[in-house]
């Protein structure tokens, strides 16, 4: 017992001495984080000004091409050093004076603080919060896509030199929307291959590209995600790490892979993200066929594939495709990946190649590609802050424009869908009471989607709208799952306001990375909600919807109480301020739907996992998209209403095209060639032909509009019903009108991809569509 006592004691004096030793503990700790996360130093190796001895190697010596200067550095390094160094948690190589570097920032629609590279502390506490990319997309303005780049490497640049970001960002996602129910379809540019092409070339150069014309260096380095034919995360258990996309060589060349090689190819993207799926068998980042085969080799990158976070353990614990880690290692390092998002490649590699299933000039290979890109971003030149860049920081982050241009992003993107007259745009001094009901109506972090950062500020769809006119608010639902409306207290305010705006839709917990969604009519008792209060309402009714994806709307479509229909993706942090400026009129509404909206009996007809994108009447399959799919929608591709109305006119486009085929060519002789290859030098050389449009702005408001010139082949080699050609936006005040010029390269824009993936020019009758406008030109040899 007395021992007991005197142990008792001697414990009860110990916790002190823990609170106290643990106090000081946690002091030091935050301290020591404090350092870390209020940095005010960026990362960057040969730090010559502080440690003289560095200038005497190769590496370091910014005079030198960057082969030179990776060989150098990569001859001196140990074989643990190199391995330490294929991870994005990098080791460095503190001997050289290299530093540790994370690789992973993410910058899909701002500087974002997903990735484990990005911090925001007191010095900069934000950045500006773009639309979420589908939004972005529904502008259809190229120019608009790049100045967003270029505006989010800016602010990510001012970060780097105060030590709160890096220099390597993981974006964009460039994967095809192909199924409305995928939770990740938000951060993509939409379902059509070229308008995302378009997309992902314009935001990586404004990400990449210097100011000083410099092309060899990087201002930050951009990364296309994810390769390829990944669209499933997780529906109905079926996730998206164990999922074998089966797809075909034509769906493959047509759809999934021209996002990519537009990246490479056009945009000169320093990287590329293997996927967590597999295709057709085989994992994605375990592929030699399409990394070394088609990344590096058909395309040429000059950068480094990474992969997706961590696929390497991904397709050894959960896809079982290797027997032992080190064979993961080495098929992923073979195959041509450089760098590995997570820490397989660093526990693993020396095994690897201990027991020569890699050679160690293949771990040559990728560090080479990574310090290569690293090279290109001046990490190796010293104090970034004493080069080009140097002088940005906090003063550049969250600008009044930057702040400006996210507000002016989201309206032109927001697109009408119904607008019945005398509804939209509400004139502020007619509503005396606006009443303001739904579970989004006061959104702030809802309005950024996923991948965000923390934004400058938020300008909320209710404050947005109070800034003109008196409101009256109630949610109506608890959050958008709306388990039960509270449909009295939304109707009380309804019946007794001059106007009513919904501000319905999604938010996180029902559309994301992890979370497709199973049914695509609005959530829980949304449709009873808005029903319910457009009933009783006496003005007009404005049904907003803040979304991802899509949705099934058909009744509130058909319904004569709902007099407007808005949809305005998660609009980014002014997106009150935006959505205020379309129904007030401020802005007249330009955006078109970048996805098809389909009915809820898609999605019961569909499995989610059937990655066919040509519908196979056999099975009654429909296929997918604007492109294959010919059944009822709820709202098409390029749909979107204005409060003028453009007509078109056709200027010139020709009734014939001409292909010169070579002498002995065989479908000289032949009349049974239904296409000819579209790769020959000599056919493709300057074939092509001009359309000519004529545009007038019939209303009484000045407006933007988007003109998309789709085309129809014939129907060979299972082509598309209807494809886009290109597409141009212009400004035009009322009645006065504008002219339009498309210029199609055969070969490129006019081109189809027949069953093997070889590129195809169709002979015979070609249909152009421009809104109403149909004219048909034949093409023959
Ligand atoms: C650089 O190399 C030279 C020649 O090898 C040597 O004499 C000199 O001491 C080195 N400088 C430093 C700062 O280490
Ligand atoms: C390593 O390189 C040698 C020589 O080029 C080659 O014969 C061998 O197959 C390579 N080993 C592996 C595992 O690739
Ligand atoms: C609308 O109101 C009418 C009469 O006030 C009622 O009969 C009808 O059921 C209501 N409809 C809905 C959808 O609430
Ligand atoms: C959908 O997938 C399930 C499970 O894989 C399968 O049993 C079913 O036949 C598929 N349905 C269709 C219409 O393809
Ligand atoms: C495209 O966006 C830019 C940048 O906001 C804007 O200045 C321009 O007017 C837009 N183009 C059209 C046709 O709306």
């Amino acid at each position: 017992m007395a021992s007991q006592n005197a142990k008792q004691s001697v414990s009860s004096v110990l916790p002190c001495f823990r609170i106290v030793f643990s106090c000081f503990f946690l002091i030091h700790f935050l301290f020591f984080n404090d350092k870390l996360v209020f940095a005010q130093t960026p990362v960057y190796a040969c730090d010559v000004a502080n440690n003289p001895g560095l200038a005497n190697y190769t590496f370091c010596d910014s005079s030198l091409d960057v082969k030179t200067r990776v060989d150098d550095l990569v001859k001196r390094m140990t074989l643990q050093e190199k391995v330490g160094n294929l991870v994005d948690g990098a080791a460095g190589v503190s001997r050289l004076g290299i530093p540790k570097y994370e690789w992973w920032s993410e910058a899909l629609h701002g500087v974002s603080s997903t990735g484990p590279g990005v911090h925001f502390s007191s010095l900069i506490p934000g950045a500006t919060s773009f639309p979420q990319v589908l939004l972005t997309a529904a502008t259809f303005n190229e120019s608009l896509f790049e100045i967003i780049g270029k505006v989010v490497s800016t602010e990510a640049r001012a970060m780097y030199n105060v030590g709160l970001a890096g220099l390597t960002y993981w974006s964009p996602n460039v994967n095809i929307f192909r199924d409305p129910r995928w939770g990740r379809g938000q951060e993509t540019p939409g379902e059509d291959p070229m308008l995302t092409s378009k997309y992902a070339v314009a935001y990586v150069t404004g990400l990449q590209q210097r100011d000083d014309g410099d092309k060899d260096r990087l201002k930050v380095a951009s990364c296309c995600k994810h390769y390829t034919a990944y669209d499933v995360d997780n529906w109905k258990g079926i996730q998206r790490y164990t999922f074998n996309a089966l797809v075909t060589q034509q769906d493959m060349d047509d759809t999934f892979q021209p996002p990519f090689k537009s990246c490479v190819l056009d945009g000169n993207v320093a990287s590329v993200m293997c996927s967590y799926n597999q295709v057709n068998g085989k994992p994605t980042c375990g592929d030699p066929d399409l990394l070394a085969g088609i990344i590096r080799g058909e395309w040429n990158l000059n950068g480094y594939i990474v992969t997706d976070c961590d696929s390497l353990d991904v397709m050894f614990n959960n896809q079982h495709y290797t027997n032992t880690p080190e064979e993961t290692v080495a098929l992923s390092l073979n195959s041509g990946l450089d760098l590995n998002c997570g820490t397989f490649l660093a526990k693993y590699g020396e095994s690897a190649v201990n027991k020569g299933l890699v050679n160690e000039s293949v771990i040559d290979r990728a560090l080479s590609n990574n310090y290569a890109t690293l090279m290109r971003l001046g990490f190796f030149d010293g104090d970034p802050r004493k080069q080009f860049y140097g002088n940005l920081g906090p003063k550049d982050v969250c600008t009044p424009e930057n702040q400006e241009l996210a507000r002016e992003a989201a309206r032109q993107g927001i697109v009408l869908l119904k607008n019945t007259p005398g509804s939209l745009p509400l004139s502020p001094s007619a509503i005396k009471s606006l009443a303001v009901i739904g579970p989004n109506a006061q959104a702030t972090h809802t309005m950024l989607g996923n991948y965000e950062g923390t934004p400058c500020k938020y300008v909320s769809p209710l404050q947005g709208l109070s800034a003109s006119v008196s409101t009256v608010f109630q949610a109506g639902c608890s959050d958008v799952s709306c388990g039960t409306a509270q449909v009295d207290e939304a109707k009380k305010i309804a019946a007794a306001a001059d106007a009513v705006v919904l501000v319905m839709g999604s938010d996180q917990s029902i559309e994301t990375e992890g979370r497709d969604r199973v049914d695509i009519t609005l959530p829980g008792q949304q449709a009873l909600l808005i029903s319910e209060v457009a009933n009783v309402s006496k003005g007009p009714v404005i049904l907003v919807i803040m979304s991802g994806g899509g949705w099934d709307v058909q009744f509130a479509k058909d319904s004569p109480k709902i007099t407007s229909i808005l949809w305005v993706g998660f609009p980014g942090e002014a997106g009150g301020a935006a959505i205020a400026d379309v129904i007030f009129g401020l802005y007249n509404p330009s955006g078109r739907l970048p996805m098809t909206w389909y009915p809820q009996s898609y999605v019961e007809k569909v499995n989610m996992t059937d990655m066919h994108m040509r519908p196979d009447p056999a099975t009654g399959y429909p296929g997918r998209t604007y492109r294959f799919y010919k059944g009822v929608t709820v709202y098409e591709f390029g749909y979107g209403l204005s409060y003028s109305t453009f007509q078109h006119s056709l200027v010139q486009a020709p009734k014939v095209v001409s292909v010169p085929l070579e002498e002995g060519h065989v479908c000289r002789s032949s009349m049974k060639c239904k296409s000819i290859d579209a790769v020959d030098e000599h056919m493709c050389k300057n074939l092509g032909f001009n359309v000519h449009l004529r545009v007038k702005n019939m209303g009484k408001i000045s407006g933007s509009h988007t003109v998309f010139l789709f085309s129809s082949p014939p129907s060979v080699h299972n082509a598309p019903q209807k494809h886009l050609l290109g597409f141009q936006k212009l400004h035009l005040t009322p009645q006065t009108e504008g002219l339009v010029k498309f210029n199609v390269d055969v070969c490129k824009h006019l081109s189809l991809v027949d069953e093997l993936g070889n590129k195809k020019v169709a002979i015979g009758d070609h249909v152009l569509h421009v809104g109403d406008l149909k004219h048909s030109f034949t093409v023959r040899i």
